[in-house]
């Protein structure tokens, strides 16, 4: 008997929050680790080329699909436990767990921790692949360990998250297939409360100072309102969440180059801007949402005709209305792009993964 089911000439834009891309040759559907681990080592050995899906949240896969054996991943249990050195309570979850769910699943048990990162797209095993982030906390605050499967050796193991290399938005886990994360295992605080709520934006619409904590449920229920806000939730009804969330990363500017872009932006936008910037490890990070915005790509842009638009509640997130192509997200991509470097001579990365496609 085996869990997994087959199916031949798969659509894969379905298996994608963009809803966009072309199909894969065969498509695996893995409900625990043993068949994921299982599949993946059987396409190896037969030299098959294997696409890994989680949420697929965070991907854009070519209009010509991808040339292999697609394998979803739904693994879905979640453990809670607590450390035998140091007595903290942590959480264990699946690769295949909706990131959401768990993030319900650890408030309602009790545990805060998540609570900042509540309301993001994907499954649990993408999170710390691009060391997902938001409203001031993440992934690598709070990782307690993952365990991979090492394709290359056939074998599984658990690695610290010193040893993973996490930054701003990527690891050494992003690009390199030969490690697939099968599950994650996080920090939890006990008493529901919240890791200390250091994004302006969430303290102020929580009434708490700067850095204070909170009960984790109410910080829970009030990034959810701030997300869906900018169309930062999944809503099958809302084209505007048709999306893979930011798709460029925030640039980060080197701190000797960045007055010669202040004055740039100021010569162009007026010398009384205040232009948003965040103190990063290795520069200065600028806010793509701003700059896109301030380089005349407005929200909606370029128009409600239009098959592809940047979101209608946020600049950093392109939108499929209904019928968009790859081909069509790719252009508006390379448009902004383009358009900012023009304007500011910034440059901007994608974040999502790109499939058989490039910018
Ligand atoms: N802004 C605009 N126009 C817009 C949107 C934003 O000018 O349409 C400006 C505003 O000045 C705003 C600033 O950009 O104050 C920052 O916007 P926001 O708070 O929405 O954050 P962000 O930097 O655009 C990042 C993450 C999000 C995460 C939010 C909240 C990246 C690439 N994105 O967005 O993560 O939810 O912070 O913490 O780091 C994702 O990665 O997919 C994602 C959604």
């Amino acid at each position: 008997m085996t869990d997994t089911s087959l199916q031949s000439g798969v659509p894969l834009a379905g298996l994608t929050t963009l809803r966009i891309g072309g199909p894969a040759r065969a498509l695996i559907r893995c409900d625990d680790t043993r068949s994921l681990v299982e599949e993946i080592l059987a396409a190896d050995t037969a030299a098959e080329p294997v696409l890994v899906i989680g949420g697929g949240s965070n991907l854009v896969i070519a209009d010509e699909g991808f040339a292999g054996t697609a394998i979803r991943v739904e693994s879905s249990q979640i453990e809670f436990g607590t450390d035998r050195e140091s007595g903290r309570a942590f959480v264990t979850a699946d690769a295949g767990v909706t990131w959401d769910d768990l993030v319900a699943a650890t408030v309602a048990e009790g545990f805060g921790g998540l609570e900042c990162l509540s309301g993001i797209p994907g499954s649990t095993g993408a999170t710390p692949v691009q060391n997902v982030g938001a409203y001031g906390v993440e992934v690598a605050d709070i990782l307690r360990e993952v365990q991979v499967l090492d394709r290359r050796a056939a074998t599984l193991r658990w690695i610290a998250p010193n040893e993973l290399g996490l930054a701003y938005r990527t690891s050494r886990l992003k690009h390199r297939d030969e490690l697939v994360v099968v599950a994650v295992s996080l920090w939890l605080n006990g008493g529901r409360v919240s890791r200390s709520l250091r994004y302006r934006e969430l303290s102020a619409a929580m009434g708490v100072d700067t850095g204070g904590r909170a009960d984790a449920r109410a910080v829970r229920e009030t990034v959810l309102a701030l997300r869906a806000g900018k169309g930062m939730v999944l809503d099958p009804d809302d084209h505007d969440t048709w999306s893979a969330g930011s798709f460029f990363t925030n640039p980060i500017v080197r701190t000797d180059d960045a007055p010669a872009i202040g004055e740039r932006i100021l010569s162009r936008l007026g010398q009384d801007i205040v232009v948003p910037t965040y103190p990063a490890d290795d520069g200065i990070k600028l806010s793509a949402g701003w700059l896109i915005e301030r380089a005349g790509y407005v929200k909606g842009y370029p128009g409600p005709d239009s098959a592809v638009r940047l979101s209608t509640k946020h600049t950093l997130a392109l939108t499929n209305r209904g019928n968009a192509t790859t081909g069509e997200l790719l252009a508006l991509a390379r448009d902004v792009r383009d358009g900012v470097a023009a304007a500011f001579g910034v440059s901007l990365h994608p974040e999502p993964v790109l499939v058989n496609c490039t910018l």
